[in-house]
């Protein structure tokens, strides 16, 4: 019995003996471990089928984990503005769920804008936690594609014109996204620049043009953001999709940068089963098969990174060395996702993040033009408003292609007048035009019904007729997210304002002089009736809070502190792309003879005035700047070198002021642009108040990218730091020298 007994002991401790012992062993799911140990030991413990399954879709936005080993699927959401509706498992219309109702964040052009970086940090953080909460590990934004022409139809969903801006921007959001143990997906690279045949378009560049202007951002994003996807664009580059491009995803992005996370293809910009093997693809998203409806098969298995994969694989035409390379790029993830115990819960739809993208809106809305302070309104010798313009009613959130949002709410320009004037004035609306009464996406319906049959005469009367009796005018118009606006899957075909807005706003300045015009757009518009108009404010697409924000500003609640991240040209011929005759390229290929003088670089090299330039961005106090300094006249490669500039608010009310620096290498072997942005800063001063600011740079400040040592260099020599209120507003400059 004695015997027995300690038998079955021996028995019981030996198996709960061999549990600890799984349990401890299992070192994939020991987060003492580091990731790439516990990566190597999951590798080993998977088939090859379930390494294959990992790298394709299984429905519209997910893809296989690991079921039998505890790894959770994979869920993207769009991106980059705030939460998608929840699709069905095959279709992208919405799956008509009732809590899914996100916060709308204001477009990334307008975070752009606010040149602050706590403001991308907040965005970053605050979608972070929505995607968090809704159970999705990765989110596909934030996306930095160049600014190159004003005609493209995704520009609202980038950072602007300028490497540097976008680089220093896109870092604190992809940080405050992964705080949430959900991973950011950069989009598109690279080199997506337009909508226009934008699934096959041959995009040659060289490559100054690629590491000076196209790169920066998405390399910043990887080696300081420390992004964990990436997303390959649709275009092709040097003749290769950049979905599975040797020379961007493989050469650039691992080899160069040393890139760590997966590469996401963008939906239906995988083509090639080889090359997706072959040249550093991970997984494979929206291939345009027919989902689950095609054959008597699951459908997803037919994606070049499915079957066609495997019975290679079996028929040993290819090895299994690039499967295993995907399966640990993609197990780090979960490690850094969903397998992360330690992640925070998220939260949704709050007040919280509601405000965060108020906030967001009211530094990044651009105050353009305020002659004779017409702005802000002052409603002390005020007693009727106008308001008048499609945009002042229309929901913005619903359509622009994937980052068409379901928002918990919308607050239109008019409601948000409306609810901070209350019964202080008379407002009164007047629709001035009809542009697109439609408001629909993928089943989303913003439910307002904006259909008017009036004529263009009949509502051009009406609207004179408040005007002529209004204290103040405020025309709210520009572009919508409609085709050929601001949207995905197609380009503008001129800078023009559409639905003959140009005539309408001509007229109204014709009988009131207290004319607003605020412009909600995510581009640069032509303005031909600007010197009738005393105001103009750059609106953007600002989200759930747009109203309540443009109102703050209108009414002069809150200081206008924005600057453009793109220039604004009087004419489409003033910008590069269009000058060269190269947008959007002919035959399935476009050409980018402009090379590295995109946006003001081209401005200052040709000695365009533009409408508006770069940085450009007014306030409704004044602001005088001192003198640059600079710590030292010379420096070395090793060197840093330190600019101070003081600046005083000279008028009667606290302001902020976004201060520019610029570099100009005054002598270089190759050609390059007269000044560049290197650093900005941004200063709140109290009336009267005097602040200074320091900038430091080194030798990457003064480096360009010299394509045949394929390095970036600098070159001993005269150097000028220029400090600018914008572009084209240069304050001062100083002299200094780079010796070897
Ligand atoms: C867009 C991506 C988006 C994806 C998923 C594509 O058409 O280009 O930006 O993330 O769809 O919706």
């Amino acid at each position: 019995m004695l015997q027995k007994l300690r038998t079955i002991t021996i028995l019981l401790l030996g198996i709960s003996f061999s549990a600890f012992s799984q349990n401890k062993y299992a070192v994939y799911l020991d987060d003492t471990k580091p990731i790439d140990e516990r990566v190597e030991d999951a590798l080993a413990r998977m088939t090859l089928e379930e390494k294959v399954a990992m790298c394709h879709a299984q429905s519209k936005f997910s893809s296989a984990g690991v079921p039998r080993l505890g790894i959770p699927d994979f869920w993207m959401t769009d991106g980059p503005h705030g939460i998608r509706p929840e699709v069905l498992w095959d279709e992208w219309s919405q799956a008509g769920w009732t809590n899914d109702s996100c916060i709308a964040f204001p477009a990334l052009t307008c975070l752009a804008a606010t040149w602050n970086k706590d403001m991308s940090l907040l965005y970053g953080q605050s979608i972070g936690e929505e995607a968090r909460y809704r159970n999705k590990n990765v989110l596909l934004g934030p996306g930095v594609n160049i600014y190159r022409s004003p005609l493209n139809g995704r520009n609202f969903e980038y950072m602007g014109e300028d490497p540097y801006l976008a680089g220093q921007m896109v870092v604190p959001y992809i940080k405050g996204v992964q705080q949430n143990g959900v991973a950011a997906c950069v989009k598109h690279f690279a080199l997506n620049n337009q909508e226009t045949d934008r699934y096959s378009v041959n995009v040659n560049v060289d490559d100054r043009a690629l590491y000076e202007i196209y790169l920066p951002a998405f390399k910043a994003a990887v080696q300081e953001g420390e992004a964990w996807a990436i997303m390959g664009a649709y275009n092709r580059y040097k003749n290769q999709q950049a979905c599975h491009n040797q020379y961007l995803l493989k050469d650039i992005l691992r080899d160069e940068w040393g890139f760590d996370g997966v590469v996401i293809a963008d939906w239906g910009g995988t083509h090639n089963t080889r090359e997706a093997i072959f040249n550093g693809l991970d997984m494979e998203f929206g291939t345009w098969t027919d989902g689950l409806k095609t054959g008597t098969s699951n459908a997803y298995d037919n994606y070049y990174l499915a079957n066609p994969y495997l019975e290679l694989i079996r028929k040993g035409e290819v090895g299994t060395k690039e499967l295993d390379q995907k399966a640990r790029n993609i197990l780090r993830l979960a490690f850094r996702t969903t397998m992360n115990k330690n992640k925070p819960y998220g939260s949704f739809g709050t007040h919280a993040h509601a405000l965060a993208g108020r906030k967001i809106a009211e530094e990044g809305i651009v105050l353009l033009k305020n002659k004779n302070n017409v702005l802000p309104i002052d409603l002390s010798k005020t007693k009727k408003i106008a308001v008048i313009g499609e945009n002042a009613i229309k929901m913005m959130t619903v359509g622009g292609g994937s980052s068409s949002l379901k928002a918990k709410y919308e607050v239109s320009p008019l409601e948000g007048i409306k609810n901070r004037i209350g019964n202080e004035a008379e407002v009164v609306f007047a629709r001035g035009y009809v542009g697109d009464p439609g408001g629909s996406y993928n089943g989303v319906e913003t439910g307002q019904n904006l259909t008017d049959n009036r004529s263009l005469d009949e509502l051009l009367r009406e609207a004179l007729e408040v005007a002529k009796t209004s204290d103040y005018v405020i025309f709210v118009g520009g572009l919508n997210k409609s085709n050929f606006q601001d949207s995905e899957g197609a380009d503008r075909k001129g800078l023009e304002l559409p639905y003959h807005q140009d005539k309408v706003i001509s007229e109204l300045a014709k009988v009131n002089k207290h004319l607003i015009v605020v412009n909600i757009s995510g581009n640069a518009v032509a303005m031909p009736w600007i010197q009738q108009v005393p105001a103009i404010v750059q609106g953007w697409f600002l989200g759930t809070e747009s109203g309540n924000a443009l109102a703050a500003i209108l009414l002069g609640d809150v200081n206008p502190s924005g600057k453009l991240p793109f220039t604004f040209p009087v004419k489409l011929e003033d910008n590069s792309a269009h000058s060269v005759g190269e947008f959007p390229g002919k035959d399935g290929q476009v050409n980018y003879k402009e090379d590295i003088f995109v946006g003001y670089r081209w401005n200052d090299k040709q000695n365009i005035k533009p409408l508006f330039g770069f940085g450009h961005g007014l306030s409704y106090t004044t602001f005088e700047y001192g003198k640059v300094t600079a710590d030292k006249k010379e420096m070395t490669t090793s060197d840093k070198i330190t600019f101070t500039v003081s600046v005083k608010n000279t008028g009667h009310r606290e302001g902020s002021e976004i201060v520019q620096l610029y570099i100009s290498d005054l002598k270089s072997s190759l050609p390059r642009p007269a000044k560049e942005l290197k650093d900005f800063g941004k200063l709140t001063l109290q009336p009267g108040e005097t602040k200074t600011l320091s900038f430091t740079i080194d030798n990457t400040a003064l480096s360009f990218f010299d394509d045949v040592k394929h390095a970036w260099i600098s070159e001993p020599g005269d150097f000028e730091a220029i400090i600018g209120a914008s572009s084209i507003n240069l304050k001062s400059k100083i002299g200094f020298k780079l010796i070897k």
